[in-house]
């Protein structure tokens, strides 16, 4: 099982950062392929807070490589800072673990105050993105305009480049959003300066895969975001702006579908969303409050309260559909302990009918109420358990109905925040 790709089942934050820093000990390369800064696994390592946003979660262990792929959008700003971050409290001392695909796109100034400027007009219809300007970047890859890591190495024609690009997109600030123009010098200047902090880093990552697979080493995708924020599979245009499928992983790494051997789907043991867009099994009564707290519910990367829900087995199953799941993994089981009887949404019923499919639009899932199922909660702690056997019967149960209702075996349960705290049925690469 030399491949193995781990998706977020849901809106994001599932705890995958958790789940791979759990595993990346059983890899050898650990390989980000979609989104930007917009992600940030939070990781508990000795009782200390780790924070990454752009490099792999996998950096947090000693010898492990890390690659960021061409599908990745990079800050420059973010990345240095990192870089720097974690080197001061030595867990990257070794240049050589950390190799960037050249053919990445780069996220500019202009496109944060553009993420910013259309966010800040949207009134209620705002997206509640990141405002890191991932979706202006992904646009302007799309449409042929964007700068790649390779531009930026290219230090001779790097500040004509920016001059012309900084030219276009502040006429552009100025008449559509009535903003204030960028200074090309300044870029240009900084730019440089993040030339030379990431200079060591730029890489074939396609080749180092190939090179990595050939010799038989283990590898771990980390997927950002979640199926649920797909560009094209998600609830369009509450979404990010990257596919954040399994599929992604071939085209934003460069690696053929053939080559993965398991797509590993990760879920939370209820729902939570952040920014707008529609979440129909979200509560916003004192259970929903409830599991906000209990679960510290607050963005990594904005800080922002997340919205907090039901599990949904429907769109679940829908994951495992578009992914191709071959087994999931639940987190944050513990944070159910003591709630009461649990609910499970296991359809939309929309105008007295069942929904077969995922609704594609707005209209039909705002008008979608769950069809709901009842469990038995459990009142004792999960934090000590290791093995499924000793997890309360009410939560075995509650573990087998999920995995019914999806389809797919579970292969490992997150119970508190602690790397250990992990009862893991299969390991990911057995
Ligand atoms: P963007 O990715 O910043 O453009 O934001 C688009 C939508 O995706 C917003 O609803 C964000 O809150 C959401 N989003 C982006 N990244 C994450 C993440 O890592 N976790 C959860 N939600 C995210």
């Amino acid at each position: 099982m030399p491949l193995v790709v781990l998706v977020g089942a849901q809106w994001g934050d599932e705890g995958k950062g958790k789940l791979v820093d759990h595993f990346a000990g059983e890899a050898d390369v650990v390989v980000r392929f979609q989104g930007g800064n917009n992600a940030g696994h939070t990781l508990v390592v000795d009782d200390e807070q780790v924070i990454v946003h752009l490099i792999p979660s996998g950096i947090l262990h000693r010898g492990k490589l890390c690659l960021i792929g061409n599908g990745v959008v990079i800050d420059p700003q973010v990345l240095c800072e990192e870089i720097a971050n974690l080197r001061a409290r030595h867990y990257f001392d070794d240049d050589s673990r950390l190799v960037i695909s050249t053919r990445a796109h780069l996220i500019m100034p202009y496109h944060r105050r553009l993420d910013q400027a259309s966010e800040n007009r949207k009134g209620d219809q705002k997206i509640g993105t990141t405002g890191r300007g991932i979706g202006p970047a992904y646009s302007d890859k799309m449409a042929r305009t964007g700068l790649r890591f390779h531009h930026l190495l290219d230090e001779q024609r790097l500040p004509d480049r920016i001059r012309s690009l900084v030219a276009e997109k502040s006429t552009y600030l100025q008449q559509v959003w009535g903003e204030s123009p960028l200074n090309a010098e300044e870029v240009i200047l900084e730019f440089l300066g993040y030339a030379r902090c990431l200079a060591p880093y730029a890489g074939e990552v396609s080749r180092v895969l190939d090179e990595q697979l050939g010799q038989g080493k283990r590898v771990l995708f980390e997927g950002a975001q979640g199926t649920m924020l797909d560009i094209d599979h998600g609830t369009y245009p509450f979404v990010t702006s990257s596919n954040t499928v399994a599929g992604a992983a071939c085209t934003g790494a460069g690696v053929g579908p053939r080559q993965i051997d398991k797509v590993i789907g990760i879920t939370k043991a209820y729902t939570t969303r952040v920014g707008g867009g529609p979440f129909p099994t979200e509560l916003q009564d004192e259970i929903g409050a409830s599991l906000r707290e209990r679960g510290k519910e607050f963005g990594a990367t904005t800080g922002r309260p997340r919205r907090c829900g039901w599990l949904d087995a429907f769109a679940l199953n829908y994951a495992r559909r578009v992914n191709g799941l071959t087994e999931i993994m639940i987190t944050k089981l513990d944070v159910l302990t003591g709630l009461g009887p649990i609910r499970i949404c296991v359809g939309y019923q929309c105008q007295g009918r069942i929904l077969e499919d995922y609704p594609p639009d707005l209209e039909t899932l705002e008008a979608c109420e769950p069809v709901w199922e009842e469990l038995p909660g459990w009142p004792e702690s999960l934090r000590a358990s290791r093995s499924f056997g000793s997890l309360p019967r009410p939560a075995q149960a509650y573990v087998r109905r999920i995995e019914q209702l999806v389809k797919v075996p579970v292969a490992a349960i997150s119970i508190g925040p602690e790397r250990e705290e992990t009862v893991v049925i299969r390991h990911p690469f057995e």
